[in-house]
Formats: structure tokens, C-alpha cells, sequence
């Protein structure tokens, strides 16, 4: 990344972080943490309770899923195995000979599509490491981790997908996956949400105390809530309004299995969210309350911008007017969701067609196009040779 695109890049939290891991050292033999699952092995210990379990801090082995404390998870992680799906499977033909079509597509439509897979192709890889590398740790139950590695394995389908689109439009992939230390449009978003996965990643971070505890909601915040929760959707939005004018059809496709992957991935860190603040009422002081708004709002105004960078003249019955519309409106539910006041009274959904992309769980004919069933057991061959 050049500097100047660095220097732009020196956003607020990147600050505020870094004091704030100054803080934690000196608070660090005060903090205790929970169990994180390697402990050495006490023989004899007595079983596992119900109430032994917590959702962060919590004591009791953690490599016994059951019994189940928080069903919600359980029921998402069975959930996202009932909607597996693959890549590969979507025919990406029809997108292929648009592409190569010199009238198939206007220079607007190329540049959402390039844009966006030059954010997506990075952001999924963003979000996994955040997963696994700062908060998979913390959190201290069993079932929520079952879900974290599933969805693990989904962020890892997306970063497929988007490199299958990528190669099978025949793009330049160097060029695309660089995209996020290229083109400042592009890297705003990744550069605001790595030093929340820096914050956790810090070896010597720990929950156990109120300060340390918001930490991980912050982080939990920043990435279930605005990354996944508001950084998505302009790019969804585009791309999919394409797919319902039967352009890219099978680039849409992906990004609809996506969209349903990610809408229940910011319905689990809610649930999360909302649990560690049932579980530990101190940490949601108005302070803190008052911090997460302004990140949020924050998130609304970037999230804008994107739109603007990436549609300079309105394409396809959309223009950037109509996203500020729609991320106040997604803004109010995901405060509204996280028990936070709305910030935008009276947004109102232009998009309606989108929450019908997120249900589309629910209908029977959403694998029509697939190729290949999954097969649920009874059908591995061995190869004896
Ligand atoms: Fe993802
Ligand atoms: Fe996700």
C-alpha cells in the first residue's frame, strides 16, 4: 500500500486501540480469563452442570459440548450444515460469454463487479482470521465454538467462491486480490476492522475484567455487526440486482448462497453479543453505549462512501442516494438488534427485494440449480488399494 492510501487509513480506532492495549498491560495480572480448552487433564473431575456453563470466563471444560446451554447456537450450527453447498456446483458459463460480450455489460457494471470482488476476494479472509485468531479463544462454550468453526469453514467457502468467479471470468487475479492495498475505495473498510482482530490477537489480551470484557464486544461489534452487517450489503445489493436482470447470473447465484451464509452469521454474533450482555450487565454502560453508536454511524458514513466510490453514476434503477436510505434503515435493525436506540428514525427499505433474498432458505426450489446432492451417510468407499 502506498503511504498516502497508509496515512488515509489512520482512522480513529486504529488510535483509540492502541491506548487502549497500553491499558491492558498494565490491568493484565488483574484479569483471569476462562478456560480455553487445552488445560491439562484433572482425573476424577466432577462432571459437567448446565449452570457450570458461561459464554465468556467460564471455568468448566470446554470440550464437552453437551449439555447444551445456549440451543440458539446448537440449532445455527445445525442449521448451517443443512444449507451446505459448494462453489464449484453454480454454472458460471452464462456469466463467462456476458463478460467477454463487448456489449454484454457497460463500463458502470464492470466496475461494481470488479470493485466488488476486489473487496469480497480479501474481507471473507479478514473476517476468518478474526475468527480464529482473536476471538474463537474467548469465547468459552462449547456449542458457540461448534458454530465458530462452522462458520470458519463457510468464510473459507466464500473466499473460494469469489476466487472461482475471479477465474472463471478469466480476471486478472493478481489484480483483484490486491485490490484491498491498491484502491483506496476498497481498502477503507479492511483497514478500519483489522485493528479490532489486532486488539484480541495481542497475546497478552484477556477477559476477565469489565475493560477487558467490552474489548471482546467491540471486537464482536465491529465485525458480526458492521462488517458483516453493514460492509456487505452495499456490494450484495448490487451484484444481486443484477442477477434479477438476468445479467451475471451465476456470480449472483454465489453471492446469494453467501448472503444467506452471512445473514446467519450476524444472527449468531448477535445472539452472542446479547448473551454476554445478559450474562455481564456491567459491561453495557452508557459509555460504552454511546461508543458503539458512534461506531455504527461511523460504519453508515464509510459504508456510503463505498457505494459512491463503486456506482459514480446510478446503473440499474439504483443510485448512491437510494443506499443511504438502505444502510439507515439496516443501521436502525442492527441497533434495534443489539438493544441500542435507532439512529434514523423514518428509513424505510428500498431494497424490499433483498429480505426476500434472505429468506429464500425457506423455499423448496432454492437448489434447483444444483448439481450435485449431498449425501448424508452410507456412502464412503473405501479404496483398498
Ligand atoms: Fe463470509
Ligand atoms: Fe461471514
Amino acid at each position: 500500500m502506498s503511504e498516502t492510501i497508509e496515512n488515509e487509513m489512520k482512522l480513529n480506532w486504529e488510535e483509540e486501540i492502541n491506548t487502549m492495549n497500553k491499558t491492558s498491560d498494565n490491568n493484565n495480572h488483574a484479569s483471569s480469563g476462562g478456560a480455553s480448552g487445552i488445560e491439562s487433564l484433572e482425573m476424577g473431575a466432577a462432571r459437567i452442570q448446565v449452570d457450570d456453563k458461561k459464554i465468556i470466563n467460564c471455568r468448566a471444560d470446554l470440550n464437552q459440548l453437551v449439555p447444551f446451554k445456549y440451543e440458539w447456537a446448537w440449532k445455527k450450527y445445525l442449521d448451517a450444515c443443512a444449507n451446505h453447498w459448494m462453489p464449484n456446483e453454480i454454472n458460471m458459463a452464462a456469466d463467462l460469454a456476458l463478460w467477454n460480450d463487448p456489449n454484454g455489460l457497460t463500463e458502470d457494471e464492470r466496475i461494481i463487479i470488479k470493485r466488488n470482488l476486489g473487496f469480497f476476494s480479501t474481507a471473507d479472509s479478514l473476517v476468518a482470521n478474526n475468527l480464529v485468531l482473536a476471538v474463537y479463544k474467548h469465547i468459552t462454550n462449547p456449542e458457540c465454538r461448534q458454530y465458530l468453526l462452522r462458520q470458519a469453514f463457510e468464510e473459507a467457502l466464500h473466499t473460494h467462491s469469489y476466487q472461482h468467479i475471479i477465474q472463471s471470468l478469466g480476471l486478472d487475479e493478481a489484480e483483484v486480490f490486491n485490490m484491498y492495498r491498491e484502491l483506496p475505495a476498497v481498502a477503507k473498510k479492511a483497514a478500519w476492522a483489522l485493528p479490532f482482530t489486532q486488539s484480541l490477537a495481542d497475546p497478552n489480551f484477556k477477559t476477565g475484567t469489565p475493560e477487558m470484557d467490552q474489548r471482546l464486544l467491540r471486537d464482536l461489534i465491529a465485525f458480526y455487526v458492521v462488517f458483516e452487517g453493514i460492509f456487505f450489503y452495499v456490494g450484495f445489493t448490487q451484484i444481486l440486482s443484477m442477477g434479477r436482470r438476468n445479467k451475471m447470473t451465476g456470480t449472483s447465484e454465489q453471492f446469494q448462497y453467501i448472503l444467506r451464509d452471512e445473514s446467519m452469521h450476524m444472527n449468531f454474533g448477535i445472539d452472542v453479543i446479547n448473551q454476554i450482555k445478559i450474562e455481564n450487565p456491567h459491561t453495557w454502560t452508557e459509555s460504552f453505549k454511546q461508543e458503539i453508536i458512534v461506531m455504527i454511524r461511523e460504519a453508515v458514513e464509510m459504508e456510503y462512501q463505498y457505494a459512491k466510490d463503486t456506482m459514480p453514476r446510478g446503473i440499474l434503477g439504483m443510485n448512491a442516494a437510494m443506499f443511504e436510505e438502505y444502510l439507515h434503515f439496516i443501521a436502525n435493525r442492527r441497533c434495534a438488534q443489539i438493544g441500542l436506540p435507532e439512529q434514523y428514525p423514518g428509513a424505510e427499505n428500498p431494497f424490499p427485494w433483498m429480505s426476500e433474498m434472505m429468506d429464500l432458505k425457506k423455499e423448496k426450489n432454492f437448489f434447483e440449480t444444483r448439481v450435485i446432492e449431498y449425501q448424508t451417510g452410507g456412502t464412503l468407499n473405501w479404496d483398498d488399494e
